[in-house]
């Protein structure tokens, strides 16, 4: 009869192992926790970008205009990674072939509506994208990092999916919470709320587990390690501190 192999034995690791195992599946729970938000449809009565009532509305509406003017030419293959309601995609399918992806089947059939031989619809993790490497000219990632648990992820994907040369237009929204005076519905009445608003960066306390803004020095970071160059860096909001950072970014040939 064959010997049971002698199996090394380090006290060390039979305690690190657990650990990991229970801190990964800790991960894992809270990171479905966080897109249950999306999955299970809640998020489609939170977002309404360009309603009167939004205190951003104007600045969404100059945001916009700006994204779908920087996708230059015709015809090109443009993904819009957790492209919502196709706020970006349905105008940009009058001249290109796009994809709209989004986390939210909810979402998704918002823009229902507008499927065409030019407009197709996907749903997707910004974490792991169902696409070919170098499958598109153009990626947006507009609003969507301040979601995305791990940013850096999505980041990697929209480089992966990206041919050479191709572009990311991307945002994220301004840690320096500065520019939420400029708007006083945002913050509401309560001067301990503006407190808990500017400590979290210019997030509200109802979404400080679930959203994350950041510096634009932030952004930068991130690109660069996500090996993209970045072409301009431009401001939304107030002149004095913007709310969104927007990145136009090249994946390198
Ligand atoms: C603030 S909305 C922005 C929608 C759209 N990009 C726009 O600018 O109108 C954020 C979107 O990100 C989607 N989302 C959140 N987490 C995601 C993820 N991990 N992968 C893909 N989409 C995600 C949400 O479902 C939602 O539609």
């Amino acid at each position: 009869m064959e010997r049971p192999k002698a199996v090394a034995y380090s006290p060390l690791q039979a305690r690190r192992r657990p650990y990991s195992r229970v801190r990964e599946q800790t991960m894992t729970a809270q990171l479905e926790a966080h897109e249950l938000m999306f999955t299970s449809g809640a998020y489609v009565r939170e977002f309404h970008p360009e309603v009167d009532a939004n205190p951003f509305g104007a600045d969404y509406a100059k945001k916009r205009t700006a994204i779908v003017s920087a996708v230059e030419g015709t015809d090109k293959r443009v993904l819009d990674v957790g492209g919502g309601m196709g706020r970006m995609s349905i105008p940009l399918s009058e001249r290109h072939f796009v994809t709209l992806s989004d986390l939210s089947i909810q979402m998704l059939e918002l823009a229902s509506p507008w499927v065409s031989e030019r407009l197709e619809l996907r749903q997707a993790n910004a974490r792991s994208l169902p696409f070919p490497d170098e499958s598109f000219d153009y990626v947006l990632c507009i609003d969507v990092l301040p979601h995305v648990v791990q940013p850096e992820e999505a980041l990697l994907e929209a480089q992966r999916v990206l041919r050479p040369g191709g572009t990311l237009l991307v945002d994220v929204t301004n840690s320096n919470p500065l520019w939420t005076l400029a708007y006083p519905r945002y913050l509401g009445r309560k001067p301990q709320r503006w407190v808990q608003v500017w400590r979290a960066g210019g997030v509200l306390p109802e979404w400080r587990q679930r959203v994350k803004h950041h510096r634009r020095t932030a952004l930068m970071r991130m690109l660069a390690d996500a090996r993209f160059q970045v072409r301009s860096i431009r401001g939304f909001g107030p002149r004095f501190c913007p709310k969104w950072h927007l990145a136009v970014a090249m994946k390198p040939l």
